[in-house]
């Protein structure tokens, strides 16, 4: 094993050797024979790149904005629970290594800090969002939008593939649960506490009675743009427009859902072609290279963002991890771009496919 990580999957390798079964199953895992969880990876590599020549590459950018928000690469980071799980330095450190890369973090409402922690102990201005699981009580999940909303949160990231959790059998046969000390507050606000507590029973908290008017109210009644995260179909993308989202997020949850749905590299497409233009189309699962970045990029994407990799960041180094899973990615990304003969993010287009 190298001294220093060069590529993610050395992140990988690292952070299992750190983690005990049961946090590492919940981090890795995914539903069912996790066929989705390996196609996600797989998949970027079945669109090919066709570079191009004798462009001007010798001031290539990564730079380019999200919603209008400036961020130097186009990778963000997904929101992901119980990162306290994973290193001390939880989502208070992911969200100051964010800053430090110059993107956008996104916390999650199973996160293991409030909104007004992760603002309060991240000194710099940077832009972060917020992730939304409606939760039942709906007290719970307005008084997190709130906080959000009061330290600055610039958008909310509305989940919407997960009203129960997927069949992780690795959590099964870890039996795994929440380990004592480790607080997720939107948790403990809704059940009193969370030592103990499975993935299933903190799923349950969800309201599983959303509709497509539940959103067109959330959004007309949001003081934030609202991305709408966990999309496959093109239909549902439409109707996503129609709602007045601000976003679309094409997700499959990094394969932890429903089993044996397609790679988010196959579903984008159709989602781009079905909003043709009207909205910022993001999408994630299986980013683990700068190529796949410039993949996704080139299918209409604005940006991706990246979950597991950063949690193996967090857990090898904290922040410090978090922050050299970023810097590697971004480097990645410029010198496949500066490869593929594109001196900005806009260049990176379905020209560059095989
Ligand atoms: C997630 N994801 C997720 N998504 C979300 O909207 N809210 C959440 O709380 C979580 N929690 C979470 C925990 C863990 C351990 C994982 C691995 C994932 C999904 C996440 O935002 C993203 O969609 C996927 O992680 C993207 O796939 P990759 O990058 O992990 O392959
Ligand atoms: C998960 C939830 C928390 O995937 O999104 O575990």
């Amino acid at each position: 094993m190298p001294a220093d990580p060069c590529c993610l999957h050395d992140y990988e390798r690292l952070a299992q050797d750190l983690l005990e079964p049961g946090p590492h199953g919940y981090f890795a895992g995914g539903a069912g024979d996790e066929r989705t969880l390996r196609a996600n990876a797989l998949a970027w590599g079945t669109h090919e790149l066709l570079p191009r020549v004798l462009v001007d590459v010798s001031q290539v950018t990564t730079a380019t904005t999200v919603l209008g928000t400036p961020v130097r690469m186009p990778v963000l980071v997904a929101p992901v629970a119980l990162q306290k799980m994973a290193h001390p330095d939880g989502e208070a450190g992911m969200a100051r290594a964010a800053a430090a890369a110059g993107t956008i973090m996104t916390l999650s409402t199973i996160a293991t800090s409030t909104p007004a922690e992760v603002a309060l102990e991240d000194p710099t201005d940077a832009p972060r969002w917020f992730q939304v699981y409606v939760l039942s009580d709906r007290g719970v999940t307005r008084a997190l939008i709130d906080q959000a909303v009061a330290h600055g949160y610039t958008a909310l990231v509305l989940t919407v593939d997960a009203p129960r959790a997927g069949r992780r059998e690795r959590d099964l046969r870890t039996q795994f649960g929440v380990p004592p000390g480790i607080d997720m507050p939107a948790v403990t606000a809704a059940t009193g506490g969370t030592t103990g507590i499975t993935p299933a029973q903190f799923f349950s908290l969800m309201d599983t009675s959303l509709t497509w008017e539940h959103l067109e109210a959330f959004i007309a009644d949001s003081p934030l743009p609202v991305l709408l995260k966990g999309v496959h179909h093109p239909a549902d993308a439409r109707l996503a427009v129609q709602c007045g989202v601000a976003g679309i997020v094409v997700s499959n949850h990094g394969g932890r859902q429903l089993d044996n749905v397609p790679a988010t590299a196959d579903l984008l497409g159709p989602v781009v072609q079905a909003v043709d233009g009207a909205v910022e189309v993001l999408v994630d699962g299986g980013i683990r290279r700068g190529t796949d970045v410039c993949v996704a990029l080139a299918l209409g994407a604005r940006a991706v963002l990246v979950g597991r990799p950063l949690l193996w960041g967090l857990t090898v180094d904290g922040e410090a991890g978090a922050l050299g899973v970023l810097t590697l990615l971004q480097a990645e990304v410029e010198l496949a771009m500066t490869l593929l003969g594109c001196a900005t993010v806009a260049d990176v287009t379905a020209d560059r496919l095989a």
